[in-house]
């Protein structure tokens, strides 16, 4: 590309020279011509690298047919033409190998670098100022917001560049303090960029915090209670959970126990107060429970060479148990019988007293068995304690003498779903 600049200027010069030379008329000797001498240049066509022409005429003697420029020479002959100005502005410098003439210094365009680069009035910023140094290449110019307006885009300093451009974009002013016509209620105003936010204190709620979100508080709300018991019934006295709310509104509490005392039988029971807020209707609960157990007893011992018999159900309100002996081997005589029942009522102690005796004594045969039980064959089983069949056998046993006159039948009918063979707990005794 260049080359070929090179080439065509050289070309333009030659083909002047050519013309220089040529291009006499073939009449010139007859009409005797002769060039008169180059008038004056013209002025330059152009501030820069413009033309400029003379022009020169011809003193023709008056001969016939003699009396035309073009009987000498070509028009073209009369003319000479040459460059003029050639020269850049502004500090530009001639540049032979660029499309146009001049390369000029920045802030300058122009062929010959004569046009100052001018970017223009900087853009208007609204709820903003803004000033200038100048709006040529290299001018300065500074926005800033009003008050209670921050800058969100765009560059606060913009400088006029050489493409007639402001370097950055225009700023935008945003109003930045909502929070000063204080909006938020009951709570903390953030400003946000045209825009706030409510950080609202502690049961308040809202985009402003203006709703009452606050439940009542409760404190001193008792933990679950469990009660041994000494009689078939206790008094429990306890204190009343206290309820109060942060923003001091009455509240309505309610419970299930009028006072905070009550005479409770064995069994499961739940207190519960809850306090409602009419103004929001937001309410809080306190509820405990309240197990009222017979005391329980220490635990019964297993006989030797027996097993001890006992409700596997209900246990916790009371316990029910009797003993039996392996073949050949009985309870001494004495006080208690095959047919006594162990029990733990309400005092924590059993009735009879334990412990049970052990099946220790061992017999030659069923009469000398008599001598010391005589329900010694109902209560004796033959073969090993642990096997299914005599712990089948034991446990139906136990029911039998349950339901049996004098054997705490309300333990079945009380209870008719748990009264089954499965629920009687048989413990094997070591042999000897
Ligand atoms: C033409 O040439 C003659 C003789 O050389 C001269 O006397 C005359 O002044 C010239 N005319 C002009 C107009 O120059
Ligand atoms: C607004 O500008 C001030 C000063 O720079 C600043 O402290 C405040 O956080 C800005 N506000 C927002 C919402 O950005
Ligand atoms: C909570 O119970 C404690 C101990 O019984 C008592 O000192 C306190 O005053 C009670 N608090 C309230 C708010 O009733
Ligand atoms: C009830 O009695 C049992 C067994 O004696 C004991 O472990 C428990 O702590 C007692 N509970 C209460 C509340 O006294
Ligand atoms: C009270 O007992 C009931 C039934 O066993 C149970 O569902 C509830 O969770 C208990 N309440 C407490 C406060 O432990
Ligand atoms: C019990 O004694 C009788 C007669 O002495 C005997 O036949 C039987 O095998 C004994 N039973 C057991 C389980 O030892």
């Amino acid at each position: 590309m260049m080359i070929l600049k090179i080439l065509c200027f050289i070309t333009l010069l030659g083909l002047q020279v050519n013309l220089s030379v040529a291009d006499i008329a073939s009449t010139w000797v007859y009409c005797e011509c002769k060039w008169n001498d180059w008038e004056g240049w013209s002025d330059c066509n152009s501030d820069c690298f413009g033309e400029r022409v003379r022009y020169r005429s011809v003193n023709i003697t008056l001969k016939p047919t003699c009396d035309e420029f073009s009987d000498c020479a070509t028009y073209d002959e009369g003319q000479d033409w040459e460059g003029c100005n050639e020269v850049c502005y502004n500090g530009g410098t001639v540049s032979w190998l660029s499309f146009y003439p001049c390369y000029c210094e920045l802030g300058f365009h122009g062929s010959c670098c004569t046009e100052v680069v001018n970017c223009g009035t900087p853009d208007n910023v609204i709820d903003g100022t803004r000033v200038w140094t100048s709006t040529d290449y290299g001018g300065v110019a500074e926005y800033s917001c009003n008050t209670y307006y921050n800058m969100t885009t765009g560059d606060p300093v913009r400088t006029c560049q050489d493409d007639f451009t402001w370097s950055g974009t225009t700023p935008q002013c945003v109003f930045a303090y909502h929070c000063n016509s204080s909006p938020c209620i009951n709570g903390e105003c953030v400003n946000l960029l045209d825009d706030f936010r409510c950080d609202c204190y502690d049961g308040w709620g809202g985009q402003l915090c203006e709703n009452d979100i606050q439940p009542p508080v409760v404190v001193n709300c008792s933990s679950n209670i469990a009660i041994n018991a000494t009689k078939r019934t206790v008094r429990y006295d306890w204190t009343s959970p206290s309820f109060y709310d942060p923003h001091g509104n009455d509240l309505d509490i309610v419970s299930n126990y009028p006072t905070p005392f009550f005479v409770f039988p064995w069994g499961d029971y739940t207190a519960q107060y809850v306090a409602t807020k009419p103004s929001n209707g937001l309410s809080t609960e306190c509820a405990f429970n309240i197990s009222v157990r017979p005391t329980p007893c220490e635990e019964l011992n297993i006989p030797i060479n027996g097993a001890r018999l006992c409700n596997g159900w209900r246990a916790d309100y009371g316990q029910f148990c009797m003993v039996t002996c392996q073949q050949n081997y009985t309870i001494g005589a004495g006080d208690k019988s095959f047919q006594t029942m162990y029990v733990c009522g309400a005092s924590g102690t059993w009735i009879a007293t334990g412990p049970i005796p052990d099946c220790q004594v061992e017999l030659e045969s069923i009469s000398e068995a008599l001598h010391y039980q005589p329900e010694y064959e109902t209560y004796s089983f033959d073969g090993s304690c642990d096997s299914n069949v005599i712990v089948t056998s034991l446990q139906n046993l136990y029911l039998e003498r349950i339901v049996s006159p004098g054997g705490f039948r309300e333990l079945c009918t009380q209870f008719p779903d748990e009264c089954v063979p499965e629920n009687v707990v048989v413990k094997c005794g070591a042999t000897i």
